[in-house]
């Protein structure tokens, strides 16, 4: 897979303060990767360097093949960038702000207007356009970034917390937008958060960085994986120190604890363990009269590599998959 942006020993010094220091990864043309960390890790930082906002104190970045330092305006004619904070002018409406940001990138007025059409078509804000921003709720504020990001039809989108500050139902489909652009355009999608939840469910790849470290990169999957896989309970009627000793002489099986009749282990893959464990069980005359596979949560691998806790600020799993069917519902 050829490679849309690559960090090379990237670093951020402001006066004595390392902002962000040597980190190193790739992502890949047509994926959507996630950088996730929470206040203050660097986030930004890396988004400005990568965008060519601000200059690296060492090391560099290639995207879309040119250097940030030495071909910078190669670079913005490669990328678009949803800053953290809003950039629309609130007194115009949000036609005039995406044409005057085509008037920007030298984009001729025909062809401008063909965009702007199809990108509020997109973010579903045709019926304000000619609405002023100011009169825009947060939603559709961000909505309007998206598109002015993709004014240029860059083949890589830069999107700091795009989510930041909004309901689990506008999350959802800020999401969907990104999975939409993908699909038409397979534009690359480089995107910060610091919601586990949504890495977990959206992001193809992640990144992890705290103290303006990269700790781990990986899919979700194989960041649970690292931390060791899934944690499987099963009830066992008979003899429970044999099915004790049958489990801890499966491979792979680690951290058993036995209470009462319950025993407790971790294994990777616990779905495909789980029915040749229950198979060497049977070989014993010793019955399961319940098992549960529980996989590791986001908030899990983040404690692993961070060595503490960040929650969500909002919503558990359940309530943001809720979501998730109500807006897909709406859609149909
Ligand atoms: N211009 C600057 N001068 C001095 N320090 C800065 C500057 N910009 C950022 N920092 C510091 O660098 C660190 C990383 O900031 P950054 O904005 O990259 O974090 P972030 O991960 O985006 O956080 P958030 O989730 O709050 O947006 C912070 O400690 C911040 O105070
Ligand atoms: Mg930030």
């Amino acid at each position: 897979m050829e490679v849309a942006i690559k960090a090379i020993n990237l670093t951020k010094r402001y006066g004595n303060f390392t902002a962000v220091y040597h980190i190193n990864f790739e992502v890949y043309y047509g994926e959507v990767f996630g950088f996730l960390g929470p206040n203050g890790a660097g986030k930004t930082t890396t988004i400005k360097m990568l965008t060519t906002v601000t200059r690296p104190t060492e090391g560099t970045a290639i995207i879309n093949g040119y250097d940030v330092i030495k071909q910078p305006a190669k670079v913005r004619e490669s990328i678009g960038v949803v800053p953290q904070e809003y950039t629309a002018d609130e007194d115009l409406t949000g036609w005039e702000n995406l044409m005057l940001i085509a008037a920007l990138y030298g984009i001729p007025k025909r062809e401008a207007r063909e965009r702007a059409a199809e990108l509020l078509d997109m973010v579903e804000l045709s019926y304000a356009a000619d609405r002023k921003v100011e009169t825009y709720s947060g939603g559709m504020r961000r909505r309007l970034e998206i598109a002015m990001g993709l004014i240029n039809r860059p083949a890589i989108l830069f999107l700091d917390e795009p989510t930041l500050g909004l309901d689990a139902q506008t999350r959802a489909a800020i999401w969907d937008y990104v999975y939409r652009l993908r699909r038409q355009y397979g534009t690359t999608i480089f995107m910060t958060t610091h919601y586990l939840e949504e890495a977990d469910r959206y992001a193809e790849r992640v990144a992890i960085i705290d103290h303006g470290k990269i700790l781990a990169i990986g899919t979700p999957k194989e960041l649970k994986e690292k931390v060791g896989g899934d944690v499987i309970t099963i009830e066992v009627n008979g003899d429970v120190d044999t099915a004790r000793k049958v489990i801890e002489g499966i491979d792979g099986v680690s951290g058993v604890t036995v209470n009462g009749n319950t025993i407790t282990f971790k294994i990777r893959n616990g779905n495909t363990a789980a029915p040749i464990i229950l198979e060497a069980l049977n070989k014993l005359s010793i019955r399961a009269t319940s098992i549960t596979i529980k996989e590791p949560t986001m908030d899990e691998v983040f404690l692993e590599f961070t060595g503490r806790r960040l929650r969500d600020e909002e919503g558990s799993s359940e309530e943001f998959m809720r979501f998730r069917r109500t807006v897909a519902r709406a859609r149909r």
